[in-house]
């Protein structure tokens, strides 16, 4: 079955039988010098031994960090003996073998699907690696009070919704010892061709008994951390990190940990792990099995006890609760009237026993082969005393179910890095969350930090509390106050906010009326703060055939969009968002080329009174700015449609949008190619939030440019533009529609055209339009 041999242990020996033996001169740390400067008491406890192999990195027992003999070897047979291609022996736990994990497999703003209810370790290598979590909900037992496994479906779900993601990480099985199917996990996360990564704590014994549930590496999974010393024979903190496949680099795991561990590893606990994985390799499965008989009785006979409930494999459900380590013993004496903490203090204060945990209805026991017989029976006979002595006293209150997670406003580790601000617990619905809150049962954060406070959770909160259940993780304790992050404080680390760069284009000639080419100076002298932001994108004046009534100076429409299609283009790659202020609607030919240049996939969302869906056979004016969107869908004259080279849009990519005034050629249009149309008028019978929602659902693109022409807004708040038309939107909901949108996309560009100064009264439409570059300026993650 092995390929080493695994009698062998390397470390231990080279320890035991070499540096102990020879009895050599310590002129190296630590300095306790092979126990003779350790304190008295604490020698003469723990005896000689322990100090005679307490060593540090040289030569002669090699080191951690570069193995290359002895902790080389030693490693070997642990990935032998577990089937991986590489182990890593960690002296940090499994704490730190999970936080290397993490950092090797994502970087800082990369998603990482985890479970709801992962150990700490995990949010610590969340934080320690800035990347971005997507929570994954475990499976509620209601009946049991705590959280399995995350089902199949769920990660399947989420992968589906998250393809971006750049890892996932399950837990198998869980600390009360249910495992959910991995090897479905495996296939569905290997779909995406990412890393499954995988919390492994309680199972160092899973690989050697076919009872017990599947391990992760022979699953498949890329990585696993293991706690050799929970559930195995090292000593605490010595766990073992394997991998195996192409997914995960070896060489950055290497790195991760030489910077994650210290540079002084102890080698009591490295023996410690050598002589473990020996055990397990060649004895575990008589061990395991013996250890698996005797839990199960100890679980009958706890059953069978009056007030006393263990559960155990009846909980499987095929899914998240897929299989179950039967080591675990998870008692509860709710029946009794008795709370999981209230036993667990009778079982230390007058039996003695220490269980590992206990919860808000259960008292978990780990058994392990270490266990005696006489341990086993003494649990019994005490459970049956409690029984007898315990005169129920009232009903242990049922859960509710927990709230829906919140939106997460900033990373946990931007949260973790923003300032804390105390506040009232009821006065936080709305702000951002520094701290977590837990729920018990069933054992699940209902807040983590970073999130958005809802009302439903400080509700809930209220609810826990009143009926005695438990809340946990706020610093303060009588669960009054909460720190929050104010926006002010809010770091936002990795997520990188997109500069805007404003173009000013003062282009007349496609409305064909004047007052459009004046709208750069009309803004520059109300504001003339904005000379040192905009650009000017100077019109190009051609020579034009002033009796083409179809196509009205087109040859300067089509050399100034020339000219702002290539300044966006640069914008694009340069990492920009390009604002261009116009000028009429005619210069979106050159934004939109631009970008299209550079972003292939992009879509369009045109916010207009129009539709500018005409081409010069439709057209009832001959002015360019009412055929700009048909033209950047490829129809229209060749030499409008040439101008993007092809990329033309894919009509279902772009979105009309308050439209109040169409063409019947444009109507025809919009029907024959699907262009997406929601009407102004749909809009009010929908409401905004409501169209905003089905626009989303129209508008399948991830990336998006808004090309907003003024005349959508009602010429009550902005008269100034080329061709008003009545009624129209609220400047508020142009806000609201800009807010929304770049909540549902990455906003890439933005026109804001027909700025007409001639026509504008009392500076409406250029205080709005200032008013629209500042909000620009506010957005934008
Ligand atoms: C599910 C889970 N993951 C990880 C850990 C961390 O393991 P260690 O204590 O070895 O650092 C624990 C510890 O309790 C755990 O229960």
């Amino acid at each position: 079955m092995y390929k080493l041999n695994q009698k062998e242990t390397p470390i231990f020996s080279v320890l035991k039988d070499v540096y102990a033996a020879r009895e050599v001169i310590p002129f190296h740390v630590p300095g306790h010098k092979q126990g003779a400067g350790v304190e008295k008491e604490f020698y003469d406890f723990m005896g000689p031994n322990p100090f005679k192999i307490d060593v540090t990195i040289f030569e002669m027992v090699d080191g951690l960090h570069n193995p290359k003999t002895h902790i080389k070897r030693a490693l070997e047979l642990a990935a032998d003996a577990y089937g991986a291609r590489e182990s890593f022996f960690c002296i940090n736990g499994t704490s730190g073998a999970i936080q290397a994990m993490i950092m090797s497999a994502v970087k800082a703003g990369d998603k990482i699907l985890v479970p709801r209810n992962t150990h700490k370790s995990v949010n610590a290598g969340v934080i320690l690696s800035g990347a971005q979590p997507v929570y994954m909900d475990p499976e509620i037992d209601h009946e049991n009070g705590i959280a399995h496994g995350v089902a199949p479906e769920t990660v399947e779900r989420t992968l589906r919704e998250n393809p971006d993601a750049s890892a996932v990480l399950i837990i198998n099985p869980t600390y009360y010892g249910v495992a959910t199917d991995l090897k479905k996990i495996v296939e569905i996360v290997h779909e995406y061709d990412i890393p499954l990564l995988v919390d492994e704590a309680h199972g160092p014994h899973l690989r050697f008994s076919e009872e017990l549930p599947l391990s992760a590496m022979e699953a498949g999974a890329d990585a696993c951390a293991q706690s050799t010393h929970k559930i195995i024979g090292a000593m605490t903190q010595g766990s073992i990190l394997h991998v195996q496949g192409d997914r995960i680099s070896y060489g950055k795991m290497r790195q991760v940990l030489s910077l994650l561990q210290t540079t002084s590893p102890s080698y009591i606990l490295l023996a410690s792990l050598d002589c473990a994985r020996k055990q397990i390799a060649l004895d575990g499965a008589d061990l395991i099995k013996k250890s698996i008989e005797r839990a199960d009785i100890l679980r009958e006979e706890i059953n069978k006890i009056d007030g006393f409930k263990c559960f155990g494999r009846e909980v499987l459900d095929g899914m998240g609760k897929y299989s179950f380590d039967p080591t675990k013993i998870a008692i509860s004496a709710r029946d009794l009237g008795l709370t999981g903490y209230q036993l667990e203090r009778i079982f230390v204060d007058k039996y003695n026993i220490q269980p590992e945990l206990s919860d808000f209805y259960n008292v978990l026991l780990v058994t392990t082969f270490g266990d005696t017989l006489k341990s086993h029976e003494s649990v019994i006979a005490a459970v049956k005393e409690i029984s007898n002595e315990t005169k129920h006293e009232g009903e242990i209150p049922t859960f509710k179910d927990i709230p829906n997670v919140p939106e997460m406003e900033q990373n946990p580790r931007e949260a973790f890095f923003s300032e804390k601000t105390r506040t009232r617990l009821e006065e936080a619905v709305g702000a951002i969350s520094g701290e977590f809150i837990m729920a018990y049962p069933p054992g699940i954060p209902i807040l983590c930090p970073g999130e958005r406070i809802t009302e439903e959770i400080i509700d809930y909160v209220e609810d826990l509390k009143k009926a005695g259940l438990s809340v946990q993780g706020l610093e303060d304790v009588n669960l009054e106050n909460i720190n929050i992050i104010q926006e002010i404080d809010a770091v936002y680390l990795f997520v990188e906010k997109v500069q805007n760069f404003i173009l000013g284009v003062p282009f007349n000639l496609g409305a064909a009326v004047t007052g459009t080419e004046f709208a750069i100076d009309y803004l520059f002298g109300e504001y003339p703060e904005l000379k040192n932001v905009i650009e000017l994108i100077e019109p190009v004046r051609e020579d034009e055939n002033l009796f083409d009534k179809r196509l009205k100076f087109v040859n300067s429409v089509i050399s100034t969009s020339k000219v702002l299609a290539e300044r966006t283009r640069e914008l694009v790659t340069s990492g920009y968002r390009p604002i261009v202020v116009g000028g009429d609607h005619s210069i979106s030919l050159g934004s939109i080329s631009g970008l299209l240049a550079e972003k292939r996939d992009a879509g369009v969302i045109w916010i207009d009174a129009h539709a500018d869906m005409n081409t010069a056979d439709t057209s009832p004016s001959g002015n360019i700015h009412g055929m700009v969107l048909a033209a950047l869908m490829g129809h229209g004259d060749a030499k409008l449609t040439r101008l993007n080279k092809g990329n033309f849009l894919d009509p279902k990519k772009v979105l009309l949008f308050g439209a109040r005034d169409l063409d019947p050629g444009e109507l025809n249009f919009i029907e024959k190619y699907g262009v997406n149309l929601i009407t102004h008028d749909e809009v009010l019978e929908m409401g905004l939030v409501a169209a905003l929602e089905k626009a989303k659902e129209m508008l399948q693109v991830e990336e998006l440019h808004i090309s907003f022409d003024l005349d959508s807004v009602d010429p009550n708040f902005a008269p100034g533009v080329s061709v008003p038309v009545n009624d129209g939107f609220e400047k508020e909901e142009i806000l609201e529609i800009f807010s929304i949108l770049f909540e549902n996309y990455k906003i890439t560009s933005v026109d804001i055209v027909e700025l007409n100064p001639l026509t504008d009264k009392d500076g409406k439409s250029v205080d709005f339009v200032k008013e629209l570059i500042d909000f620009l300026d506010g957005v934008g993650r």
